[in-house]
């Protein structure tokens, strides 16, 4: 027997693990480039997006351990490292952008984005019947959906309607 291999009644029919897997890969970088932002950004509103920031780097590095420890509890790996991380991510990788503007919006982005990888990761594992991990990534859609909200409320109401 595997003992890497939980209960089946745990994990449903067998989820593959790719989509904990996305998830994490990609709040990765989002971590990486939200302190990018927390460092770089430059604009008249630069102390209140330095403490937005902060306060959004803290909740990615708490759920990536989280959804790290999802996918052992599973009897799967979870990513070695940057490299293995960026295999397995979709979002570029880095923010690009200084300008507050700019930096924010693309910021806003990616934490949509997010969401929506996280909502269709939840539906397969959902059909996979696997509970506790549709539980993860929707609490994953809520986190996203906010962090997007309060980066989009920074741009005004303009940009907020578009992004
Ligand atoms: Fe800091």
């Amino acid at each position: 027997m595997d003992q890497l291999k939980p209960d089946r009644d745990m994990r449903g029919n067998g989820a593959d693990g790719s989509a904990l897997r996305a998830v994490l890969a990609d709040t990765a970088v989002l971590l990486a480039k939200t302190q990018s932002c927390h460092w770089n950004a430059q604009g008249p509103a630069f102390y209140a997006i330095h403490e937005l920031t902060e306060a959004q780097y803290q909740e990615l590095f708490t759920a990536l351990d989280v959804l790290g420890e999802r996918l052992r509890a599973v009897g799967e790996a979870a990513p070695d490292g940057l490299g293995e991380m960026l295999e397995h991510a979709s979002l570029a990788p880095g923010l690009g952008e200084a300008a507050i503007p700019a930096a924010v919006a693309a910021l806003a982005a990616d934490h949509a984005r997010l969401a929506a990888r996280a909502r269709e990761g939840a539906e397969e594992m959902e059909r996979a019947g696997d509970a506790g991990s549709h539980d993860v990534l929707i609490a994953r859609v809520l986190a996203h959906e906010k962090a997007a909200w309060l980066l989009r409320s920074h741009l005004g109401p303009r940009m907020e309607a578009g992004g």
